[in-house]
């Protein structure tokens, strides 16, 4: 996905030598709603090409953590902080690699989860749930109480229950089209602060 379209954030990316254009997007949502912080332990799904974990991981700092799985190879981030998972989030062995790798809880997580497009809608809408579903479930398991969880979702029939299910587990849930992400995409985000971890999702 790293530089497919030549507009003005692709070649600020390019110009400054970042991984993807999505940089900005979290970049932003960070700078609104002050997120990170150093020390922080961080999981992000759907991380590759790993733009986002670049930025997380100067945030976090050498004592935070941020661990970054993808169907796809990341590669060449610092270590510590960054750690990366080939994984396949709808796969039921991947929560437990998880843990493997970096012992729960997370102080927050963060998808940017893309499901591969098949180009039918029907097909492509149930995919998108089925990720947003699992992704859910992966961080509602392994979150700190009041902890964060930032997760792209695409506006269409998911979008208002998914928000829904958020607000009944979350103090604060707010919708934000970052400048970055292109108007002509229906992805929009989803800012889910102070988790509540008695509950589970319904
Ligand atoms: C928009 S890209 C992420 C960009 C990243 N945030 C960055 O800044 O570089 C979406 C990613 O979701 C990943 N993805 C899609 N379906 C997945 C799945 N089932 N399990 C794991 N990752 C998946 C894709 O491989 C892709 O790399």
């Amino acid at each position: 996905m790293a530089f497919n379209r030549q507009d003005g954030y692709y070649r600020q990316a390019k110009r400054e030598g970042k991984r993807s254009r999505a940089t900005y997007k979290i970049e932003e949502l960070d700078q609104r709603f002050r997120i990170f912080k150093k020390g922080q332990k961080i999981l992000e799904l759907g991380a590759a090409p790993g733009g986002w974990m670049e930025y997380i991981a100067k945030r976090v700092g050498g004592s935070g953590s941020v661990l970054g799985l993808d169907l796809q190879t990341i590669t060449d981030l610092p270590s510590p902080p960054c750690q990366t998972l080939i994984a396949d989030i709808l796969d039921p062995e991947t929560g437990a690699r998880i843990d493997n790798l970096v012992t729960p809880p997370f102080d927050g997580a963060v998808s940017d989860l893309a499901p591969n497009l098949t180009g039918i809608k029907a097909t492509d809408q149930a995919n998108s749930i089925a990720i947003l579903e699992t992704a859910l479930n992966l961080v509602m398991d392994r979150l700190v109480d009041g902890g964060f969880f930032i997760c792209k979702v695409f506006q269409g029939n998911e979008l208002k229950s998914f928000q829904l299910k958020l607000k009944c587990h979350f103090a604060k849930v707010t919708l934000a089209k970052p400048k970055a992400s292109r108007k002509t995409s229906t992805e929009i985000y989803l800012v889910a602060t102070g988790y509540d971890g008695n509950t589970k999702p319904q």
